[in-house]
């Protein structure tokens, strides 16, 4: 069992993909708390529904970066979260957070990366005319969607398609991608070395999903 805080800051569609997996009983996690930086955030409401203990805390309440990090983190550790799971987390976590909780900090971003990085990335890759994309879970350090890579899902990236229609599609592995890597930290089955990261005993060599998806 881990016990995660999340960080949210819109739609909350990957949050509810995890507090129903954890109904599920497929998800072996504890939300401890979670977190919006956007008092009007959906996934407020869907933490209301759920019966998760939220809270919001906005950046625009402190004078500096680091004032607002400290406050995240003291309200994470103080549930004592584990992992920290950024959902649809829209801004970028400084050394004063990362350090905190040394790599174990994970995001969920929507294409391969290292390409479309940053905002829009459905958008991007619909305008550059990739033929495939999809999403990633990675740790999260200092650099922007580049973290070391825990798992990547690919979809194909159609002619008629619209960054809606491809961000539809990329969303459904988004929400079996996220639980499936909170549950190898659950199973302290995820091992970093610099760059690499190895799930242990998972499947690898397999499309769409590299490693293997289990029970998602
Ligand atoms: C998701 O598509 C997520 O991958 C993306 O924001 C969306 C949030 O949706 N995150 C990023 O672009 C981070 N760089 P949700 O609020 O419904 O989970």
């Amino acid at each position: 069992m881990v016990r995660i805080g999340v960080l949210v800051s819109g739609r909350g569609s990957n949050l509810q993909a995890i507090i129903d997996s954890i109904k599920e009983g497929k998800l072996e996690a504890e939300i401890g708390l979670v977190i919006s930086d956007n008092r009007n955030a959906t996934a407020l409401e869907r933490c209301r529904k759920a019966g998760v203990d939220h809270t919001v805390i906005e950046r625009r309440s402190f004078s500096s970066k680091a004032d607002f990090e400290r406050s995240l983190a003291d309200s994470l550790k103080g549930r004592g979260t584990q992992l920290v799971v950024l959902a649809g987390f829209m801004r970028i976590l400084g050394p004063d957070f990362l350090s905190s909780f040394p790599q174990r900090v994970i995001n969920i971003h929507p294409s391969l990366i290292p390409a479309f990085q940053g905002l829009e990335a459905q958008k991007q890759a619909v305008e550059f005319g990739a033929k495939v994309s999809g999403c990633t879970v990675h740790i999260v350090d200092e650099s922007v969607d580049a973290g070391p890579v825990i798992i990547q899902a690919v979809v194909p990236v159609k002619p008629e398609d619209t960054p809606e229609t491809l961000s539809d599609r990329i969303l459904s592995y988004e929400h079996r991608i996220l639980p499936q890597t909170i549950q190898w930290f659950s199973e302290g089955r995820v091992q970093v070395e610099g760059r690499k990261v190895v799930v242990k005993g998972a499947k690898y060599g397999t499309l769409p999903v590299n490693p293997a998806l289990e029970k998602f």
